[in-house]
């Protein structure tokens, strides 16, 4: 057995604390997804939330979506924005794409998403299995936080 997994074992009343299922994977689900409907006719953002309730950190390395030719994933630090090939997801965690914070770009549409549609997103992990979101499209204004 690895040292770590016997670690975690011998801890194992911590290891499950709170989550009640005690399990050391990545449990990842998403949540607060939606694409601001776009004002270009080629490219759109997306934002979404990915929460772990699992004991061990995991990573979103790509995402890709039936409706755009490509999907990157943005940083944005200090105004500045820059494209990353991975981001983690902590163990017990978040990884938070939100306006004017990360976010992910997507390029070449292949048709022009409106208000009340919804496009397909496959996000892949380094560890965990791949999850498929269904983002609705909102308003080009659309804040989260007010629901307007
Ligand atoms: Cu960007």
């Amino acid at each position: 057995m690895p040292v770590a997994a016997l670690a975690c074992a011998l801890a194992l009343t911590g290891c499950g604390a709170g989550s009640g299922s005690g399990s050391s994977k990545a449990e990842l689900s998403v949540s607060g997804s939606y694409m601001p409907q776009p004002v270009s006719a080629d490219m759109a953002a997306g934002f979404l939330t990915i929460s772990n309730k699992g004991g061990t950190r995991d990573e979103l390395t790509s995402v890709s979506s039936d409706a755009a030719g490509q999907v990157t994933m943005h940083s944005t630090t200090g105004g500045t924005m820059a494209e990353r090939s991975s981001f983690a997801i902590p163990a017990h965690g978040r990884l938070v794409f939100r306006s004017g914070g990360n976010h992910l770009m997507f390029d070449g549409l292949r048709h022009e998403p409106r208000q009340g549609q919804t496009v397909t997103v496959k996000l892949t992990f380094a560890e965990s299995g791949p999850l498929t979101v269904e983002m609705p499209v909102k308003s080009a204004t659309y804040n989260p936080s007010t629901g307007h």
